[in-house]
């Protein structure tokens, strides 16, 4: 696990979409995960900059994202669909019939779920899965007490989770209690996993993460488990930590 501790948000946001853009012009048809939230949309921002002032082309990737909300229609505004296309796929050249995200709409949740993770095997697996993470220690929809080696499937979301989500909806009713996620055992297969916090509120969060036992209770303590797990966290999102060694870790090592 590398843990890299930033000074701020924007800092985060750079680094990470530094390693993104490293893998799309090392490999262009990358297949990339994306993630929804508040999290990674510094990272978007820059990655629409990158493509707009450098040239960043992202015409051979292909993209699966984490999640998506049931009963919410693709163009509904608090769909995870119109909030990838709003802040990264409209802006840049990505190729739509390769860009995957979870429907909730779907008639036939189970048959959509096994669809998507053949999807997921036939185009070689995930390259780079960016990852956020809950302040309850949810990695996408798995929220406490998912199976550590879940697939993608329905998922009901905790009381919590409806409550944070909430500041985007008009009321709280109005906050769907279930979502299609990918499982805690797809996210794993992943090559490599980029997971992303700022903030006081993801401390207690990325300290069970990161220097927790690894328990089904907090399913993004896992990482712990990968073999390029890749964290970039700002000095907020930090402060718990009893490791001070993540601190500089990520000046360059010798040869
Ligand atoms: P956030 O959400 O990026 O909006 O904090 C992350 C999550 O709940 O997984």
């Amino acid at each position: 696990m590398l843990v890299e501790v930033m000074v701020d948000y924007d800092a985060v946001s750079e680094r990470a979409a530094e390693l993104v853009a490293q893998q799309i012009r090392k490999k262009p048809d990358s297949v990339i995960g994306f993630a929804t939230g508040s999290t990674p949309l510094g990272l978007y921002k820059r990655l629409v900059a990158m493509h707009r002032d450098a040239g960043l082309d992202f015409s051979k990737m292909t993209t699966f994202n984490l999640d998506e909300y049931i009963g919410l229609l693709p163009r509904h505004d608090q769909s995870y669909n119109r909030f990838m296309w709003e802040h990264l796929f409209e802006h840049i050249n990505v190729s739509p019939e390769r860009v995957f995200i979870p429907n909730g709409m779907a008639d036939d949740i189970d048959g959509f779920c096994a669809w998507y993770e053949e999807q997921i095997e036939r185009v070689g697996g995930i390259d780079l899965q960016i990852l956020g993470i809950g302040a309850n220690g949810h990695l996408a929809f798995n929220e406490p007490g998912s199976s550590l080696g879940s697939r993608t499937r329905i998922k009901t979301l905790t009381a919590e989770t409806v409550v944070v989500n909430a500041r985007f909806f008009s009321n709280l009713n109005e906050v769907p209690r279930f979502a299609i996620t990918m499982g805690i055992g797809t996210i794993m297969e992943a090559r490599r996993l980029l997971l992303l916090a700022s903030g006081e509120s993801k401390a207690m969060a990325i300290q069970t993460t990161l220097e927790g036992p690894v328990t089904a209770m907090a399913p993004s303590t896992i990482v712990q488990m990968h073999r390029h797990a890749h964290v970039i966290i700002d000095e907020r999102a930090a402060s718990r930590l009893k490791n001070k060694h993540h601190h500089g870790i990520s000046e360059p090592k010798p040869e």
